[in-house]
This record gives structure tokens, sequence and C-alpha cells, in this order.
């Protein structure tokens, strides 16, 4: 006799209110109108009008037009709301099409015309949903001119984005590249602007983490790479847009929107500008400071404020940016500097950007220090016995990073070394990353490297196959880095 397998038991959410429910039933009339009917055909017309109708009554009562699929559902971004699948064929559709570009979140910005809508069902319409990659169809959206409504893949469908994205072989996507040569190539301008004296564009610095961020929401895994690819000549731009994108992954981790994960971005890139107004024979100094010359260090969080400051009439972004500039070196319990005489907590970007500063300077190489391992600047920062910057955003850094990031070399228990390629399938497993194996048990090197999954469990069901004993330097070990995430 044959046994159907047990439904899961699940808590049944909260039904959607009916605003929401119209609208993502319009959304998936309108899908399937463009599906039916060539372009032109007063039917397709009909229903992205009522669908452009139903996103306005939606944000004119205050709720962002997000749905996020979770799973067999699909819901009112943030709020948990779920749609009620069986009330209209096509909906049960659009999520199963969502499932198949692995798209796990869409958002919808205010105001969105009906050309753009419609030049968006057509690309979900036509495109299949073969490749399984949010990216590919995200360059389709970007291609046919749409850019108020971006689709993102999330946490939840790591594994299966490794997988198709190739990152389980360590190769940062081609996009992923370009976004952060576009930023670093920004920065570098930015940055030579300030030394000649000229003011900051703030457009400039706006368009130079807006591929960082898409990419954040979009291709993590590759972005998180390109982080570890870090190149000494360029340490200050480097840095820069390595704060950007550690600062936007915590931020999108906490819950941050689209456009704030945006101002958060901006000024991680810019928090560092006022150095840009410091003797940079103090800047480069490869030994040990004076006490005069580490109080002329201390002033460019101020000189940052200014420069800022000066760069056009007050702008939100330009004040997130102004006080991130100057509260990044205050440290949580305001031990550090400027000095400030009244209690006062940084506020919540400065703190994000002050975690995402200090992992990346002490991850990276600099000329009168080797760099410290990733899992040991992770737990240093966490403990806040010792730790001078928020322990609870070093938690959620590592929830996204895991506890060995992207780049860690680690020794595994069967003598391997591999180089770590993608964090855990699983976000709360921190220890289990994907890993790409480089050296054999007697530390010979690994004709063809091979990617392993350390959340494999063994074929008799208990442990697992390999685990990590220890994270090591890659110069003790001989493993080029760069080489296996390249
Ligand atoms: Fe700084």
């Amino acid at each position: 006799m044959k046994t159907r397998s047990p439904t899961p038991v699940r808590t049944p959410l909260p039904p959607a209110d009916a605003r929401f429910q119209t609208f993502a039933q319009r959304w998936a009339a309108a899908l399937a109108a463009v599906r039916l009917y060539p372009a032109g055909n007063p039917m397709v017309e009909t229903a992205v009008e009522r669908l452009v109708e139903a996103s306005a009554h939606l944000t004119e009562a205050g709720a962002s037009a997000v749905v996020v699929r979770q799973g067999e559902h699909l819901c009112l971004g943030g709020s948990g709301l779920e749609l009620d699948l069986g009330r209209s064929p096509g909906l049960a559709e659009l999520r199963a099409l969502l499932e198949g570009h692995r798209v796990n979140r869409i958002e919808v910005a205010e105001g969105v015309a009906a050309t753009e809508w419609q030049a968006f069902l057509e690309v979900l319409a036509r495109d299949p949903a073969v490749s399984g990659e949010t990216s590919k169809l995200a360059r389709s959206l970007e291609e046919a001119g749409v850019e108020a409504i971006e689709v993102e893949s999330g946490p939840r469908d790591l594994p299966r984005d490794l997988a198709a994205a190739g990152a389980g072989s360590g190769d940062p996507s081609a996009q992923a590249r370009l976004a952060y040569q576009e930023s670093v190539e920004g920065v570098r301008e930015i940055y030579q602007r300030a030394q000649e004296g000229r003011a900051l564009e703030p457009d400039r610095a706006t368009s130079a983490v807006r591929p960082i961020v898409k990419a954040v929401l979009q291709d993590r895994v590759s972005i998180m790479a390109m982080t570890a690819l870090r190149d000494f000549d360029e340490y200050t731009f480097t840095h820069s847009v390595n704060v950007a994108v550690f600062s936007a992954l915590i931020g999108h981790e906490i819950g941050l929107k689209r456009d704030e994960l945006q101002l958060l971005a901006m000024a991680a890139l810019l928090h560092d500008l006022g150095k840009t107004r410091i003797d940079p024979e103090v800047i480069n100094k490869e030994g040990p400071l004076s006490d005069l010359e580490f109080e002329t260090i201390q002033d460019h969080p101020m000189e940052g404020l200014l420069l800022l400051g000066s760069a056009g009439p007050p702008s939100r972004r330009l004040l997130h940016a102004m006080l991130v500039a100057y509260e990044h070196h205050m440290g949580a319990n305001l031990t550090g500097y400027p000095r400030v005489r009244r209690p006062r907590t940084p506020g919540l970007f400065t703190r994000i950007v002050a975690v995402a500063d200090s992992y990346d300077a002490l991850t990276s190489h600099r000329c009168y220090r080797p760099a410290l391992r990733p899992d040991q600047v992770l737990l240093h920062l966490a403990d806040p016995a010792v730790s001078t910057v928020d322990p609870a955003l070093v938690r959620v850094l590592i929830q996204v990073t895991g506890l060995y990031p992207v780049g860690s070399v680690v020794r595994l228990d069967t003598g391997e070394v591999g180089v770590v390629v993608a964090p855990a399938s699983d976000p709360a497993r921190i220890r289990r990353p994907v890993v790409k194996v480089v050296k054999g048990e007697g530390g010979e090197s690994v004709r063809t490297p091979f990617v392993v999954d350390l959340a494999q469990p063994r074929p008799e069901g208990r442990g697992y196959l390999r685990s990590i004993v220890r994270s090591v330097a890659p110069e003790e070990v001989g493993v080029a880095v760069s080489r296996h995430l390249e």
C-alpha cells in the first residue's frame, strides 16, 4: 500500500488585506494577458491599467508594493501577510514563475508607469525560467528599460543560487566583477576630485554605489567573493568599496529597504573622505605614529564632515554621509575619537559602517602588519568585553558571511585544506560553508580542486563528511586565495 508523505505542519499566516490581494490578482491577470495576446491588444492595455491602478491604491494606503515568496506562499513584504493563492489560478502561476527564476522578493517603486509594467511582464512571460538565475532575469529587465521594479534573490535560496550561478566553483559572476570595478572607479574619481580641492558631486557617489547595492540584493555570494580579492596597491579605494559592500550586506540582513541601503552604502563609501585633507605622509606612514601624527589622523572625521557639508544643499544622503564620517571612529561606547562631552549613541548607519570598516581593515594586509584571519576578527569584534563596535551588528555580519567568510582558508578534519567559496546554505550553520578543496591530506596540491558543501552529512546519517578544524593563514599553507576565487 502506498502512503502519502505527511504534509508539513505550518502556522497559518494572517491573510493579506483586500488591497494587496487585489494588487496581486491584477498582476497575475496582466501577466496572463501579456502571455495570451500580442502587444498593443486592448486586453493587455486594460489589464495593465488595472494593475497600475491597484498598485497606486496600495502605495496611497502607505503600504510598500513588495512581494515576498516564501516557499509555496506569497506574502506582502515585511508584514508576513499571506496571499490566498486559491482565489486566483493566475496567482499560483505567478508564484511558480518567480520560483523558476529563483526570485524571492520583488519591490515595485511608487508610481510605475504602465509602459514599464508592460515591459516587466513581457520579460517575465518571455524569458524561460529554466536558468534559475535571478541575475539573468535582472539583466533582461535592465535591457528592457525596467528600472523601477526590482527583483531579488534572497538568503532562503542561497543553496540553489550557488548551484545556478556557479558560485560553487568560486567564480564571481561577471556582473559582480563589473559592479565592483565600477565602484572602485567611482571612489578613485571622488578622491581625486577631493584632493584637487573640488567639491564632491553627490550624484557621482550615488552612482558609484548603485551597482554594489544591486549586487548585494541579487548576487550576494559573488560580491562577497569580490571583497576577498584584495588589491594591496589600491587599498584606499578597495577598502572603501568593501566597507560599502559589508555595510549593505548588514543593512539588507536587518531589513533595510533598497533606498535606505543606497544611503547607507553611499555613507560607507565616503566614510574616510576626510583623509584627503590630511598630510599624505602621515596617512601613508608605514611605521608607528608619533603622538602628534596620531592627533593629525584624528582630524579626518571632522574634515570629512566639513567636506561633505560643503558638497551642496543639505539633503538626506549628504546628512547621512556627514554623520557617518563624523562618528565612524567614535566607538559604540564613545571611547574613540573625536571625544564628545555629552553622552550620545552613534547612529545606526555609523554603527554598521564601523563594523564593516573594522572587519575589512583588520582582515586586509597592511604594510605594517599581516592580515588577521577573518574568523578571529569576527570573534574579536563580537566580544563585548573587548570590542569597540556594536557586537549585535557583528553577529548580523556573521549571520551573512558565516564564521568563515568567502576567501577564508581552512584546514579540514580530513587533513585537507580548502578555500571558502560560499557561505553555508543554512545561515544557522555558520561553521559549515561551501569549500573548494585545494590541498590533499598530505599537503599536496590537488590537481583538480573540487567543491564540497560542509553541511553535507555522512551517508549513514550521523555527523558530517568534512568539518573545519581551524582557519589558517594562506601563506602558512601556500594557497593563493585569489586564484581560487577568480
Ligand atoms: Fe577612518
